[in-house]
């Protein structure tokens, strides 16, 4: 009788304990959206100036990085709380992930336009990956509420 009371107990300080970490991931990954958010305003900004390109493969490269490792703050239980993460990012996994591979992919010919000077190109390249966060947001993301 004692052992299930103190089983009870510590599976209810389990259940607290998760829904605390899953909130921390919440809270990184929603961090981590708007700073990459910040950073393509950033790039858009040189961009709209017709100014020099090169300095945005930093800033590309910074954006690649959080999309590489997206997964991981996506964890499975974390799709309740304060969150607009739509329950299809964990039943359809395959579609999440090539929304993921796709930014990714975007963001890649990016990084060499930037790298080449050429505004026209750089312009373009960061339309595709804008369209990129539009498709993922669309699929993936509940509406503003
Ligand atoms: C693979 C899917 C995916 C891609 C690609 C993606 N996002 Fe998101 N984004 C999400 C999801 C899911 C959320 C909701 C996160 C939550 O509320 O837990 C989100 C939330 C956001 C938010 C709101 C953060 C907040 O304060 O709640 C911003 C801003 C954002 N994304 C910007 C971007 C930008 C900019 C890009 C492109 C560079 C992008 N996202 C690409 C899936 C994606």
């Amino acid at each position: 009788m004692k052992a299930w009371i103190l089983a009870g107990a510590a599976c209810a300080a389990l259940g607290v304990a998760s829904t605390a970490i899953a909130q921390d991931v919440i809270t990184a990954r929603r961090e981590g959206m708007r700073a990459e958010g910040r950073q393509m305003e950033a790039i858009k900004a040189v961009i709209d100036a017709r100014g020099d390109t090169r300095p945005i493969v930093e800033r590309v490269d910074t954006i690649t990085g959080f999309y590489r490792d997206l997964q991981a703050l996506y964890p499975v239980g974390s799709g309740t709380g304060q969150t607009r993460a739509l329950p299809a990012i964990w039943s359809d996994p395959a579609g999440f992930e090539a929304a993921r591979t796709n930014i990714v992919g975007a963001l890649a010919v990016l990084r060499s336009a930037a790298a080449s000077g050429d505004v026209a190109a750089t312009a373009a390249a960061f339309n595709q990956v804008g369209a990129g966060c539009a498709a993922c947001h669309r699929g993936y993301r509940a509406a503003a509420r």
